[in-house]
């Protein structure tokens, strides 16, 4: 359990946590930033006789500095780094046993979907994709065999809202755990551990790392058994963040809150130009009163983010591509949660992997696209869309 730095007698509030939380200068020479302590072993004086440190795969100090911040800025008390936001989903599967059911929403990252299915269910671990948006949906599905609900809130990529509060009571009475994926609001915008989640999980090579030059995962829990049997995993497995990744990551953090304002801002500005627009048809952003889900996203949530998807008028798949084949200052590029503005195609990108029949259920048709709004000038990104839609 990390410790965190206290002013007076209260914890730092978040922004100060990003770039204080869990950190003290380094022991060697009072570096402000932790070296990058690229090294796979550790010399010891006699068998044992080591610093705290082994060997890398188990811990780096590095790494630890930013378990330590991700533990800070999410009010856990364990923070674990991994090597991708998919490297941090298999640990946590990895927690289950055949037989296990897990209850996933249905409207999910592609490659979530495709690691539950096509890697652990061949283990003998059971998914139920469901609707969230009402618990009740949820409450239908759990048997004796539950062991995990797994949520993503704001969904990826219909931005749908799921209330991690009530989610987390029918968990809890149950004694299942609860998984949030927090990689689409950050800590910044919500907290699933203090709305009663057990386990957070980011895919930080997006907001968290935010300049889309780094690939890493992350897990954090409050609870000291859970956080062992994820060390275990964690180092048994194998599949963690080398000491480079660590330390851009942790760089990344130290600015998420100053990042996240703008996105906000420039979201809703961008979000607000297409719902204006007369030849879009739906924008899903969850900052709008009519989005389903609002008022929870509204309480659970300290702003709406900057990821938006759209369908143009018409539905059409050709329009669609258009659109994106024309924009100039957002990239076409899979990913999202950079400084730049980056548009997706998600039927044909991130959400590829899931039949187009589950798809389409959830709403994930051949028309929509997906923006990931960066901190460029409002202006800028809409004269974007502007020219690329007419
Ligand atoms: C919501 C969400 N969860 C998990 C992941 C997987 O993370 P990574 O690509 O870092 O393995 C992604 C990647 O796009 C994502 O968007």
């Amino acid at each position: 359990m990390y410790r965190n730095l206290v002013m007076g007698k209260r914890q730092l509030k978040f922004n100060s946590r990003t770039i204080h939380g869990g950190q003290a200068p380094d022991e060697a020479y009072g570096a402000v930033m932790p070296p990058i302590y690229q090294t796979s072993t550790y010399a010891q004086s006699t068998p044992g006789g080591h610093k705290g440190y082994e060997y890398s795969r188990s811990a780096n100090p590095t790494r630890t500095a930013l378990e330590n911040s991700l533990a800070s800025i999410e009010n856990g008390n364990y923070g674990l780094a991994f090597g991708s936001g998919l490297a941090a989903i298999d640990a946590v599967i990895k927690l289950l046993s055949p037989g296990d059911e897990v209850i996933s929403t249905s409207d999910l990252y592609g490659g979530s979907y495709r690691i539950f299915k096509k890697i652990f269910e061949k283990f003998g671990i059971v998914f139920h994709f469901v609707g969230m948006q009402d618990t009740e949906e949820i409450a239908k599905h759990i048997s004796a065999k539950t062991k995990l609900i797994w949520l993503e809130t704001p969904t990826n990529p219909m931005m749908n809202i799921i209330d991690i509060m009530s989610v987390s009571l029918l968990a809890r009475k149950h004694k299942i755990l609860l998984a949030v994926d927090n990689t689409f609001a950050t800590p910044y915008l919500q907290l699933p551990l203090d709305l009663g989640a057990d386990i957070v999980m980011h895919s930080a090579t997006k907001y968290l790392g935010g300049h889309s030059d780094v690939v890493l995962g992350a897990l954090v829990v409050k609870d000291k058994e859970l956080a062992e049997q994820l060390y275990f995993i964690q180092n048994a497995s194998g599949a963690v963040c080398g000491p480079m990744d660590s330390f851009l990551v942790l760089r990344g953090i130290k600015t998420l809150h100053v990042r996240m304002q703008r996105h906000c801002e420039n979201g809703r500005a961008v979000a607000e130009y297409l719902a204006n627009h007369p030849k879009i048809e739906k924008v899903f952003w969850p900052g709008f009163i009519d989005h389903p889900n609002h008022e929870v996203a509204k309480s659970q949530m300290k702003d709406f983010g900057g990821m938006i998807s759209f369908v143009p008028k018409g539905g059409n798949f050709q329009d669609a591509i258009k659109i994106v084949e024309k924009l100039e200052l957002f990239t076409l590029a899979e990913s999202l949660g950079g400084v730049e503005s980056l548009a997706g195609h998600p039927a044909s990108m991130t959400h590829a992997s899931i039949p187009k029949e589950e798809r389409e259920k959830s709403g994930v048709v051949d028309a929509l696209i997906r923006l990931s709004v960066g901190i460029e000038d409002k202006e800028d990104l809409i004269e974007d869309l502007r020219q690329a839609i007419e």
